[in-house]
């Protein structure tokens, strides 16, 4: 049922009419206007929707509007990732660019808890975004070069 839904997405409130259930990424994207969070398989295995909520990586298209009460839902329009968006830049990482905002969501909160990854935690961090392109070796070292 549709009822009134209050949503916290990049340090600002927004009060929308969805069902409860509806997915997160669907109310960003369609309702609120943020379509820099992308549609991409719309069940959970490319990585193409990632969001942050308090901070964590999750997926838009599989977290549900009440999921998300009372905490903070962060898209690539408001992360914090400069010097991640620098050196995307710098790299020439994107190549269709679809995935990307998703990318480097994951690799902001990667960042934001481990600063200086290893290899390791680099790909079990980014394990679940797929790109189609397969940028992968520019996507890592992206990332290596933006945490050191
Ligand atoms: Fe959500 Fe693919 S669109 S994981």
């Amino acid at each position: 049922t549709i009822s009134t839904q209050t949503l916290l997405v990049n340090g600002k409130n927004f009060t929308i009419n969805a069902d409860p259930n509806m997915p997160v990424l669907w109310a960003l994207r369609d309702i609120i206007g943020l379509s820099g969070t992308k549609f991409g398989c719309g069940s959970g295995l490319c990585g193409a929707c990632t969001i942050h909520v308090d901070g964590a990586p999750m997926r838009g298209c599989l977290t549900s509007l009440k999921q998300v009460v009372g905490k903070q839902v962060t898209t690539i329009e408001g992360v914090e990732a400069a010097q991640l968006r620098a050196k995307w830049a710098e790299y020439n990482v994107p190549q269709c660019g679809y995935c990307q905002a998703g990318q480097i969501m994951s690799a902001a909160a990667l960042l934001a808890t481990t600063p200086t990854p290893t290899d390791g935690q680099i790909d079990e961090a980014m394990a679940g975004n797929i790109c189609r392109c397969g940028t992968y070796p520019r996507i890592k070292a992206a990332i290596k070069a933006a945490a050191t």
